[in-house]
């Protein structure tokens, strides 16, 4: 099977209040292509932090990241870094973080026009309707939208690009239930039909069942559940 991300040795520490957290320590992680991984543990045990390396966001102190292929994606540099972000991956966060001023569709394509891509509106609109859109919001400013709507953008807006990997922190933290597993079997159908790879923090049981494999982070480690 071919890995996406290979982690080895991942190390990374903050300072706070003049004392250094070492939050991930010898951190070992292969991410398979086309797998669904769930990250949990308790609130400041580092899923944040850890998806913030993944998803190229963020450097660790120590360790090799091994990213489609390339050792130590971070030495090419903070613009190069930002290209393969824009066109590999995909982030989906707890809050969704729309530009609420924009409407829903330029808010989807809003990494084709940093990306560059041109003509893409019908994608945008093929994605919003799989994502179970109402069309009448599609040309609505952003910030009009219920908080499950706004998720269906955001996991739109996530896709446009077609990356390789998604990245969602928690994405279903601020919905009601229903709507959670509204979203989860979008995340999981999205898995099926279009082949991208999920890795998502989640402390919902729910969608535990619904991934490959899961992993519980715990005194900076990672051990799979
Ligand atoms: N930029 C930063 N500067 C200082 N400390 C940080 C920084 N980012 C994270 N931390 C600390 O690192 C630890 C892990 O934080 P992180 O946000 O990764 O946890 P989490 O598992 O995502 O928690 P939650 O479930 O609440 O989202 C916490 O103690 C946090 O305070
Ligand atoms: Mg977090």
């Amino acid at each position: 099977m071919n890995f996406l991300i290979k982690a080895c040795g991942i190390k990374r520490s903050f300072f706070s209040g003049g004392k250094r957290i070492e939050v991930l320590k010898e951190l070992d992680l292969e991410v398979y292509e086309g797998e669904i991984i769930a990250i949990i543990g308790v609130s400041g045990s580092g899923k944040s932090t850890l998806l913030h390396i993944l998803g190229l966001m963020d450097a660790p102190d120590e360790g090799e990241l091994i990213f489609l292929g390339l050792k130590n994606p971070f030495s090419l540099g903070e613009k190069k870094v930002a290209s393969l972000r824009n066109r590999e991956i995909g982030f989906v966060f707890q809050f969704p973080s729309l530009l609420p001023e924009f409407s829903v569709l330029e808010n989807v394509l809003m990494p084709t026009f940093i990306g560059g891509f041109k003509n893409k509106e019908k994608r945008a609109t093929e994605l919003l309707k799989s994502m179970g859109l109402r069309e009448s919001l599609f040309n609505r400013r952003s910030y009009m939208l219920s908080e499950g709507e706004k998720q269906r953008v955001v996991l739109a807006r996530a896709l446009i690009n077609k990356p390789r990997l998604v990245i969602a922190d928690e994405p279903t933290a601020s919905l009601d239930e229903k709507t959670a597993v509204e979203i989860f079997d979008l995340i999981k159908n999205i898995n099926r039909f279009y082949g991208q790879t999920f890795i998502v923090a989640s402390h919902d049981r729910t969608f535990l069942s619904r991934c490959d494999r899961s992993f519980f982070l715990h005194g900076s480690k990672l051990y799979e559940t």
